[in-house]
């Protein structure tokens, strides 16, 4: 299991916390909706919108969990903290 940490800039605080499966073969913007909050796409996570970005580069649309646990592995964090602008 993975443990996220979602932390919203605008509000300054930590929006949510949960667990995903490693095998979890979704991309990032699936499973952050799936976990309720309110990830912005205009393009339905086809890459173009660029409105889904998190950590200020990351189109979650296009990124997969096996990407984040290697992003975990390098930085060693638990829980692998995301950051969106404007939660
Ligand atoms: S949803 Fe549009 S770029 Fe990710």
């Amino acid at each position: 299991m993975l443990e996220l940490e979602v932390y919203g800039l605008a509000s300054a605080k930590v929006i949510k916390c949960f667990t995903i499966d490693e095998n979890d073969n979704r991309d990032l913007l699936k499973i952050l909706r799936g976990a309720q909050l309110p990830i912005a796409s205009s393009c339905f996570g086809e890459g173009n919108c660029k409105r889904c970005v998190i950590c200020s580069e990351i189109l979650s649309c296009q990124v997969k969990i096996k990407d984040l646990l290697q992003i975990s592995k390098i930085y060693d964090t638990a829980p692998l903290r995301i950051t969106v602008d404007y939660l």
